[in-house]
């Protein structure tokens, strides 16, 4: 088969891209690079047979209909393109809803007008959901706990958009959910927590736990936003890629649906339980330090996976523990390529 990823030089779409190019299909990656560690991605995505890399915006809908148009008979499109940093949707609005909220439309109409058959799966997040004010949490020592909500949160709890990034992505989320319905496409939404793995050059603002981990292993300090008592639930991307590709196989099941998809009740882990494990896994104690609560973070987050569970018999299969062991190696092997991207302007 063959797939189109748009965002396939970051995180997501390299892994994903990889998987494709595993199983001996051609991956077509269209990205502008212009995440810190996309670049470095692409060098390693250009030498896999089977992969073609586009450079192109999804902000621009001629370059997205152009790249789209020569690449027609594709099986499967991701949509993983996005600026994905909380913070810097606060600082710049704008740019957040261009890539986010506009392209995704680009996308959509792009493949709507060009008559494409192909499924199209969108990497939405667990941010639609908001900061979860109104509810009631308990601090326990291992993290903030929703008695309401043990299981996590399922699909149907009431969306709220809450930062520039909570609103462009759930736009987005609710844009690719309504083709399914107007124009009886075939999409998917999956509504994703914490992903982690190989492959992320994680930073301050996003990708938590590789950035967690490049920085014990470079000496550096943590920043630890609140009380580091929230808990994340955290999947290790293989897993995602897994539920994709269950998704794509029951494609009339599930097309329309929206999924979350997270690491689960049995994956949820605090900052601070985290960074204890990094310093066991590492053996050095951690350096870090607290700040400010960031905007909409919630206190706990655990994503319900009942659904996807139910209709395409998927739980995740990695733990933390063995997750991070992955990263803590790839990191290890890949320590300068990772400073240098990571210190580019
Ligand atoms: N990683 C997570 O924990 C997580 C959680 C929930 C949702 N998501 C979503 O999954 C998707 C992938 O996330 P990721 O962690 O791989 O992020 P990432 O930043 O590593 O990947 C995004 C890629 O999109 C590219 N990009 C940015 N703006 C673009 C534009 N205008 N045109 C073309 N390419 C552009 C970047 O260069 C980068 O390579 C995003 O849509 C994100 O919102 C990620």
């Amino acid at each position: 088969m063959k797939v189109i990823i748009t965002g396939g030089a970051g995180f997501i779409g390299v892994n994903t891209a990889l998987a494709h190019a595993r199983a001996g299909d051609d991956v077509v990656v269209m990205d502008n690079l212009s995440r810190r560690g996309s670049e470095i991605n692409a060098k390693l995505l250009r030498a896999v047979r089977g992969v073609t890399f586009e450079r192109g915006d999804v902000r621009d809908y001629n370059s997205v209909k152009k790249i789209f148009a020569a690449h027609r008979r594709t099986s499967l499109l991701y949509h993983f393109a996005a600026q994905v940093a909380v913070t810097s949707s606060v600082e710049n609005p704008r740019e957040d809803f261009e890539t986010n909220a506009m392209g995704t439309l680009n996308v959509l109409e792009a493949a709507r007008l060009l008559k494409m058959k192909t499924p199209i799966f969108f990497a939405s997040t667990n941010k639609v959901y908001g900061g979860m004010e109104n509810e009631k949490f308990v601090r326990r020592a291992s993290g903030w706990a929703s008695p309401r909500f043990p299981d996590g949160i399922g699909e149907s709890y009431p969306a709220d958009f809450h930062s520039p990034y909570g609103c462009s992505k759930g736009a987005a989320d609710q844009y690719v959910r309504d083709y399914a319905r107007i124009y009886e496409m075939k999409t998917v939404v999956f509504r994703q927590s914490c992903i982690y793995g190989i492959n992320q050059f994680g930073v301050e603002d996003q990708g938590w736990i590789a950035h967690f981990a490049i920085k014990a292993l470079t000496g550096g300090r943590i920043t630890i936003y609140g009380d580091g008592f929230q808990v994340r639930d955290a999947l290790y991307v293989d897993d995602l890629i897994r539920l994709y590709r269950l998704a794509y196989r029951n494609i009339n099941k599930v097309s329309g649906e929206i999924f979350n998809a997270g690491g689960g009740a049995s994956n949820a882990i605090s900052i601070n339980g985290f960074v204890k494990l990094l310093g066991r896994k590492l053996k050095i104690s951690i350096d870090a330090k607290y700040s400010d609560w960031r905007h909409g973070d919630q206190k706990v987050f655990i994503s319900d996976n009942s659904k996807a569970e139910r209709l395409l018999g998927w739980r995740p299969r990695f733990g933390v523990d063995k997750g991070l062991e992955k990263v803590i190696v790839w990191a290890q092997e890949n320590r300068r390529t990772i400073i240098n991207a990571l210190s580019r302007r």
